[in-house]
């Protein structure tokens, strides 16, 4: 039976930031993956990273093609009644950045790195199982290749970082976890087009028809969504449907319209605000989308999960060192505080910009108040940057008693 310390379930940016941290800290990890590397290196998600993700990169040595190739926004543009508001995330943060660079390029990054550093992803596992992860040797069981003879990991730990179908979630019995679940009645239909941008920053539209989402990938590259019902189906949207809902919701009264071009992909994602509480049974911790879902108008998926494994890692870090699990008890509530911050924050970004099928003429005029007052007062504006732009970090530690660099 092989053995490591630390046996991470899943290969997303939480799985792989984490094995890549432990690697610095010369904890010994296991990543084990049930997609192939292809598979996660092309599937398109989000794309926006806090401060605070595009630092750690940084610090930790896998920023290089980030700082050449993601995009340094200062701001956002927020639009309603066809004007468009700027919200200058730069100023009113002290100088904090919103960076466009896709969640598979950060992929593709650490990847990179963790292959380089001699670090070991098993790709494409199947019938991946957790075994007494209520004792001191938890297990993991998987079929390399899907169907090759079943292999075990004995671990110290496991870090459920499989998604939000995963298998590390529901191995905390149903008794001992409580879900928060709430299904939203949205959809975004998003594609992918050959096109130049067509505005310096990402513009978040609340229009009658609903929602729209002008975001950006590359010079040549643009990404776009619309809000649609989630049980719609993507063979009900044609290119030219497409083009004149995207055009009615973003176009403004002063002209400003969209550059059209080829559209290279496109799907429907359905959305959700989800919690598990707690984060960790025994020996098993999850962190990121195996956790908790955000929907994705606070663009905060990606980000949150980072920030998981960096509370995980430290926690990891300091129980190697002095045999004392202070921090990897409180790994729970230490990141569930700054999860439910960005649950509210992405359940309010979602609320004052999308349209409800039945929505009375009273909401309308109090989602465009809330539009108005957070584009015009300064207060207002500063609380949408901060959050926006990544809460701080914040460590349960006991005053002083512990620190614990990463
Ligand atoms: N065995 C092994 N791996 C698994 C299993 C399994 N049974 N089930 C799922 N996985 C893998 C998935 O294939 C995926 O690569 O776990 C990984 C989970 O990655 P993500 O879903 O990207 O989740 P996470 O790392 O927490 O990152 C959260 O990703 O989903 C987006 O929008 C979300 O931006 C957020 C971010
Ligand atoms: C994206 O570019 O995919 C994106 C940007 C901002 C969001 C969500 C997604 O809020």
């Amino acid at each position: 039976m092989r053995k490591t310390q630390v046996g991470i379930i899943g290969a997303g940016p939480a799985g792989l930031m984490l094995a890549h941290l432990l690697q610095r800290r010369g904890i010994e990890s296991i990543v084990l993956e049930s997609r192939t590397r292809k598979e996660i290196e092309g599937t398109i998600r989000a794309g926006v990273l806090e401060q605070g993700t595009v630092d750690l990169m940084n610090e930790t040595g896998v920023g290089d093609r980030l700082m050449r190739e993601g995009h340094f926004h200062h701001g956002i543009e927020l639009r309603f009644n066809r004007k468009g508001h700027r919200i200058n995330m730069h100023e009113l943060t002290g100088g904090k950045n919103v960076t466009v660079y896709a969640q598979h390029e950060v992929i593709k990054d650490l990847v990179a790195a963790r292959l380089n550093q001699g670090g070991e992803i098993l790709f494409n596992v199947g019938d991946v199982s957790l075994h007494d992860v209520d004792t001191d040797s938890p297990k993991i069981r998987f079929r390399p290749d899907k169907d090759g003879e079943v292999q075990e990991i004995e671990c110290d730990y496991i870090a459920g970082c499989d998604g939000f179908h995963g298998p590390s979630r529901p191995a905390i019995p149903a008794s001992v976890r409580k879900e928060y679940d709430t299904v939203l009645p949205y959809g975004w239909l998003g594609i992918l087009i050959e096109a130049p941008p067509s505005a310096p920053e990402l513009i978040y539209t609340n229009h009658p028809r609903g929602f729209a989402l002008v975001s950006t990938r590359s010079a040549e590259i643009q990404r776009l969504y619309i809000q649609v019902d989630p049980k719609d189906e993507i063979a009900n949207w044609s290119d030219d449907r497409i083009w004149t809902e995207l055009h009615a919701r973003t176009e403004t009264e002063d002209g400003w319209t969209l550059i059209e071009g080829p559209i290279i992909q496109k799907g429907i994602v359905s959305m959700r605000s989800f919690v598990c509480d707690p984060l960790q049974y025994g020996r098993l911790f999850l962190a990121g989308d195996a956790a908790h879902i955000v929907p994705p108008t606070g663009a905060k998926g990606l980000n949150l999960a980072v920030a998981d494994v960096q509370v995980l890692a430290r926690a990891f870090s300091h129980v190697y060192q002095t045999g004392d699990d202070t921090l990897l008890q409180s790994y729970s509530s230490t990141c569930l505080r700054r999860v439910w911050k960005a649950e509210r924050f992405s359940w309010y970004m979602t609320s004052m910009l999308h349209r409800k099928a039945e929505q009375s003429p009273f909401e309308q005029q109090i989602q465009l108040a809330e539009l108005d007052y957070v584009t015009s007062s300064e207060a207002a504006s500063k609380s949408l940057a901060e959050n926006y732009v990544g809460l701080p970090m914040e460590y349960e530690e006991m005053s002083g008693k512990i620190s614990v660099n990463i």
